[in-house]
């Protein structure tokens, strides 16, 4: 098995190190998505610390697309500027730098977008108390998001990202068009596995033939429900995969809590192994959840981790990888105290995301 510390090439790009920072929504741009000076501030410290890749939060591809306040946009030229400055610092300090795309679909703030939540189909779900049923998508609109993706991703390769990752999980547009509870269409959108995932096979062919060969286009995706309510299990998100790496995606990215999950169909299994095993051998596998140090990276690798992503971890812990390097174990844990988040330099916007974050209960920091 190869060294945490050992690089590793995804397209062109040399990633010096197995380690990179996964996604974390931090609602902390300007309202308008410009990013700000604490969003730039808190890339450029994760580069600092020396990660080999860093993922950045969910940003939002149109105006109509956005699903937090505050939230990241690469919507419009406008958001160029700030963002090229932002990658020049970053690759000062040698990471490979990954902008996240994101469609908020069902989940968009109706008072941010001036427009209904639009998703896949419309549907209720009657587990979610106050949930408003989307709108469906007509088949024009669909077209228009596709090419907002690609414009999205023009935009992220002129403001000097290494290559972008399409939000394929947690219950997103992508996820709402994959899953066969949200998605009620009699269209070639919905139905079979091959119409669900069209949606998501387009974008990345979009993008594929706007960029550059060697711009870096990764695709996030839960597995078995892992986000949302999804009806698909492991063998069909694999499928979907597998399509998308023939599409051209250059790295696939689990969402999960625990890196060492057990997958639900083959339960001896681990989700990441059974991955690696059956995905297109060629195409890199970027591991995620509850990696607290070297051993635990080292454990994804052996499943099959070409990238290990760390998420909650990067918060409190200021140099991790420099802590995986010499053997040590991480000074802070979850649930972080607030005044550790502002020593770190954490912003007050990041600090209430984290304290209301409902998903992921084991993200609740102490309150003071
Ligand atoms: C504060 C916070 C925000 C997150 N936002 C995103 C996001 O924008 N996009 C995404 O794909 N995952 C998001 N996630 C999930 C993380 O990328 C990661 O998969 C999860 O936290 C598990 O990794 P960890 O155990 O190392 O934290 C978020 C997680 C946290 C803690």
């Amino acid at each position: 098995m190869p060294d945490l510390f050992s690089p590793f090439l995804i397209n062109t790009k040399l990633i010096k190190n197995r380690l990179a920072v996964a996604p974390m929504t931090t609602q902390q741009s300007m309202p308008d998505g410009t990013i700000s000076k604490a969003e730039s501030d808190w890339l450029e410290r994760l580069s600092e610390d020396g990660y080999g890749m860093v993922i950045t939060c969910a940003s939002s591809i149109s105006d109509t697309a956005t699903a937090f306040h505050n939230q990241l946009s690469i919507a419009s030229d406008n958001m160029i500027a700030g963002l090229s400055e932002l990658t020049t610092r970053m690759r000062n300090h040698g990471s490979v730098n990954i902008l996240q795309l994101c469609h908020g679909g069902s989940r968009t703030i109706e008072s941010l977008t001036g427009v209904k939540p639009c998703s896949a189909s419309s549907y209720t779900l009657p587990s979610v108390t106050g949930f408003v049923p989307p709108l469906a998508l007509s088949q024009e609109q669909i077209h228009s998001i596709v090419s907002d993706f690609a414009d999205a991703c023009v935009r992220a390769s002129h403001a000097g990202f290494d290559g972008i990752e399409l939000h394929g999980a947690n219950g997103y547009l992508f996820t709402q068009f994959f899953s066969r509870m949200t998605n009620l269409r009699d269209d070639h959108y919905g139905g079979s596995l091959q119409n669900r995932s069209r949606f998501a096979r387009e974008v990345v062919k979009a993008c594929r033939h706007k960029v550059p060969k060697d711009f870096i286009i990764g695709f996030r995706m839960s597995f078995e429900n892992m986000g949302m309510e999804t009806g698909l299990d492991i063998d069909e998100n694999i499928q979907i995969v597998n399509w998308l790496a023939e599409d051209g995606i250059d790295y696939i990215h689990t969402s999960h809590l625990n890196y060492a999950a057990m997958t639900n169909k083959y339960p001896d299994k681990t989700a990441l192994r059974y991955l690696r095993d059956t995905i297109t051998k060629s195409l890199p596998l970027v591991g995620v959840g509850g990696i607290l140090n070297a051993a635990d990276a080292e454990k994804a690798m052996e499943y099959g981790a070409d990238i290990v992503a760390i998420g909650r971890a990067a918060i409190g812990n200021k140099n991790l990888p420099a802590y995986f390097k010499e053997g040590k174990v991480l000074p802070y844990h979850t649930p972080y105290s607030t005044d550790l988040l502002k020593e770190s330099g954490i912003s007050e916007n990041f600090i209430d995301y984290l304290k209301n974050a409902p998903p992921l209960a084991s993200l609740k920091i102490m309150k003071p």
